[in-house]
């Protein structure tokens, strides 16, 4: 069942890991260094580079490419391959890279794709180079390497209308050469890669003169690698004088893997000094155990720029100035002598033409160039990775330097001291002090006219107040420091540019915006934000003139708190109100007036207060109902009837329609003494009324202005006469079916105007919602056990 998933997984992983996708249209194979003795198959037909070096694949078939039409990149060098067919990649049209380099190819039939910029043949086993012969027609060809035994004018003529940059010539398995025959080509830049170990033996039959006389002749850049030989040929370099000369196209000559002489070296130097060549690159030098003092011819120079890099130096004894003078004295615009491990370097002896010194990478210390008054021309110095201990000492090294506009002394274990005095050539424009030891005094020790100040990777906490304003300077970089907040700009009234990323700023101070105006951008990413109420002026800043903060917004995120780490700050938000506290105070108070106003709304309309009234009634009745009917029954035993019911007959119908339906229940459980209904022949109306009384449990009188006027007179009277039921008034129910305004109650009713001003009456509500609530509470109030009528008689 899974079966066909899991290999397609396990396909995948196998090819996987072999792929990479780069752009959309991008696929790269790499398959270097996997032992495979042929192509693999199945490549995927995307595919644009194929990287098959170092394998053991001594064929390649037509198949092996016929599918990858996209390919433009074919790495197989470092294979075992002997005879190649070009019909191979006869489908592969967009090629324009192919390396076949480090094979054993003898001989090649058929012509390559047009397209190709790049084709190395070289260290090959080709015997000639009659396989040029069909490169004539590949005009977008750039680099070109070749490798043969012999090389012959007629194999290289074709070739010779081509316009390449490079051509790459091993020479290792030459055994014979035509003279003349390199001159035949037109390449910018030849390099001819020189036999190392035993083949130079061989090398040394075919005339190295000769060769070197042609290649020296042909383009305008020259690189020679693996320069050990000549040893055994003490005269070569002497003789190279007689090789190169002024009127050479050669303007550019590297030196590549050099073990020579001292005496051999510096012939070769004074040979190459008065020669056409105008850039002198010397790299990977084995300097041999050794040096004297040899005089140097330094005139008639076209010498534009000399560099010596990675030196390598046995342990020995030799004056160090022998060497050093060498270089110091030479009249020329550039020199590097960098990675050389030179401990010092000289004062030129007269006033020099040195412009850019770069002498980066060694181990000079602070002596370096001190009282020094002949670099006056010197605008660069870069010093880069020395051995720098004090600032004051760099100092002073440039107060004679008139010209000096740059200096590079970043990477050196520079200090600064309080107090260690500290001058300046006032030229200097641009300080690099990065990844030095520094700390905020440094600040007290800077060139007055600096622009551009680099001081990345030291130890600055903060600026200190009271420092020297530096008026010019526009850009300055602080990042990688300790910084807790970003500058006060003030000393800087020039700073467009400001980098202070990777600090331990919390919080950017509001007033950087003010004093730091005329910066147009800074970086002040990476550091370990603090997102709260401050923050939010630096985000407004970023808001109102986008752009000018860099690395905006990836580089921004919230640090603390806890609960917002690592929020971009472009999407931290935090209300206005919670950080405004007259706001704050405006939106309580706005919030309470809003509470009480609905308040007061719910209580108007609503009529909440009448509910509450209601649910208060109810509940003590419902509460002295219970208490009264868990004691004996003999209390009751007097009633006959829950209730009485008073009222005038102008009210008649709302009693009959709607008061006795809502209190007596179906089951009769509760009874009504209506003085009409129950009304005994033979007596007044009064003594009927209080017979209904006294035999009813409670009395309800149903109140409105017609009631007042005709019937309350009965009652008024009644009051009098029975004390005892006017102190116990719990016994009356007074319904208000309409409001009695007091003027109509006449004033001889003193006892109903007591029990309105009292307000111990129901209101009948006229909203239909609130008359189930009244029911329920007139019924509470007149609910009661009682003895049926039966029970009494049985009794
Ligand atoms: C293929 O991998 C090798 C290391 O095994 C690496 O040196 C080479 O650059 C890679 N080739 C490509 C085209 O990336
Ligand atoms: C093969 O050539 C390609 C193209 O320049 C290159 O990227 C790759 O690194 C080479 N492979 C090795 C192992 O050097
Ligand atoms: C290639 O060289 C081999 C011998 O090295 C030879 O037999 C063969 O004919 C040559 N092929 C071509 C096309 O020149
Ligand atoms: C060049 O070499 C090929 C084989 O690699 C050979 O067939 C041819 O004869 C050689 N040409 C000359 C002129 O030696
Ligand atoms: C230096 O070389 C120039 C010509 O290149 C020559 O005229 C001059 O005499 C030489 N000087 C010395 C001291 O050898
Ligand atoms: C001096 O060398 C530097 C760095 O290699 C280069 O940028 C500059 O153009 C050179 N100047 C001259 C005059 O060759
Ligand atoms: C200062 O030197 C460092 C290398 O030490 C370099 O990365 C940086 O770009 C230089 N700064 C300037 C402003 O050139």
């Amino acid at each position: 069942m899974g079966g066909p998933v899991l290999n397609i997984f396990i396909l995948c992983y196998v090819l996987c890991s072999n792929f990479q996708l780069f752009a959309a249209n991008e696929l790269t194979a790499n398959y270097s260094h996997k032992n495979l003795p042929r192509v693999p198959n199945s490549l995927p037909s995307l595919t644009t580079v194929l990287d098959l070096s170092y394998n053991e694949i001594s064929v390649l078939l037509t198949s092996d490419f016929s599918s990858l039409s996209k390919l433009k990149v074919l790495n197989i060098s470092h294979n075992n391959i002997a005879e190649l067919d070009t019909e191979v990649l006869k489908f592969n049209n967009d090629l324009e890279y192919l390396d076949l380099s480090r094979n054993s190819l003898r001989n090649i039939s058929g012509t390559f794709p047009k397209g190709l910029r790049h084709l190395d043949l070289s260290f090959n086993s080709f015997r000639n180079l009659s396989v040029c012969k069909e490169f004539g027609n590949m005009l977008q060809l750039e680099f070109l390497g070749l490798s043969a035994e012999v090389i012959k004018k007629s194999d290289l003529k074709e070739i010779g209308t081509l316009q390449l940059h490079t051509l790459v010539l091993p020479v290792e398995n030459l055994l014979d050469y035509e003279p003349g025959s390199l001159q035949m080509l037109n390449t910018e830049k030849l390099h001819i890669v020189l036999p190392m170990g035993n083949n130079y033996y061989a090398f040394m039959h075919t005339d190295p003169y000769v060769i070197m006389y042609d290649a020296f002749r042909t383009s305008t850049s020259l690189e020679l690698s693996n320069i050990f030989f000549f040893i055994s040929h003490p005269n070569f370099w002497r003789s190279l004088s007689g090789i190169v000369d002024k009127h050479s196209i050669l303007s550019t000559l590297t030196l590549n893997n050099v073990g020579l002489l001292w005496t051999d070296l510096v012939a070769g130097f004074q040979a190459v000094w008065q020669s056409s060549v105008e850039y002198f690159i010397v790299s990977e030098l084995f300097l041999l155990p050794v040096i004297d003092k040899i005089q140097f011819n330094y005139s008639n120079t076209l010498m534009k720029a000399f560099t010596v890099k990675h030196v390598h130096i046995e342990i020995f004894e030799f004056d160090q100035n022998d060497v050093y003078s060498l270089f110091s004295e030479m009249m020329i615009p550039n020199m590097t002598i960098s990675d050389a491990n030179i401990v010092y370097m000289l004062c030129p002896s007269k006033n020099s033409d040195f412009i850019h010194l770069d002498f980066s990478d060694n181990e000079l210390t602070d002596d370096i160039f001190q009282g020094c008054g002949t670099l006056l021309s010197l605008e660069i110095l870069v010093l880069q990775r020395n051995k720098l201990y004090r600032l004051s000492k760099v100092g002073t090294m440039t107060a004679q330097m008139t010209s000096l506009r740059n200096l590079d002394v970043s990477q050196n274990p520079v200090q600064y001291k309080d107090g260690e005095g500290c001058y300046w050539s006032e030229s200097i424009v641009s300080l690099n002090l990065s990844s030095a030891e520094v700390d905020e005094s440094v600040f007290e020790c800077l060139p007055v006219n600096v622009e551009t100040l680099d001081l990345h990777n030291n130890q600055i906490l903060t600026l200190p107040a009271g420092i020297t304003k530096l008026k010019v300077l526009k850009e300055l970089n602080l990042a990688s420091n300790r910084l807790t907040n970003i500058l006060d700009c003030s000393y800087f009234p020039s700073l467009a540019v400001l980098n202070v990323e990777m600090n331990a700023i919390e919080t950017p101070s509001s007033d950087f915006l003010q004093k730091c105006m005329n910066v147009r951008a800074i970086n002040a990413g990476n550091n370990p934000f603090q997102c709260d109420c401050d923050i939010r002026d630096f985000i407004s800043r970023e808001k109102q003139s986008a752009g000018d903060i860099t690395g905006w917004p990836e580089s921004y995120r919230c640090q603390y708190p806890e609960s917002v780490n690592g929020i971009l700050l472009k999407d931290f938000y935090l209300a206005e109100i919670s950080c405004n506290t007259i706001i704050l105070l405006v939106v309580i108070f706005i919030t309470i007036v809003a509470v009480v106003i609905s308040v007061l709304c719910l209580c108007k309309f609503l009529d909440l207060p009448w509910y509450f009234k209601m649910m208060w009634q109810w509940t003590k009745t419902k509460h002295r109902t219970n208490a009264t009917n868990r004691n004996p029954p003999e209390l009751h035993k007097s009633f006959i009837y829950h209730a009485f019911i008073s009222y005038s007959q102008h009210d008649a119908s709302w009693v009959k329609y709607y008061l006795i339906p809502n209190l007596e229940k179906e089951d009769g459980s509760i009874r009504i003494c209506q003085h009409e209904r129950n009304f005994v022949p033979g007596r007044s109306i009064i003594e009927n009324i209080i017979n209904c009384i006294e035999k009813s449990y409670k009395s309800i009188f149903v109140l409105s202005p017609n009631f007042i006027q005709s019937e309350w007179c009965h009652y008024e009277l009644y009051f009098a006469h029975h004390r005892l039921f006017t102190e116990n008034s719990d016994s009356l129910i007074l319904i208000l079916l309409e409001p009695i305004p007091q003027y109509l109650i006449p004033s001889k009713y003193y006892k109903l105007k007591a029990l309105m001003a009292k307000r111990t009456y129901l209101e009948w509500p006229k909203e239909k919602s609130k008359h189930g609530l009244f029911w329920a509470n007139l019924r509470a109030a007149i609910n009661i056990n009682l003895f049926s009528p039966e029970e009494i008689c049985i009794a």
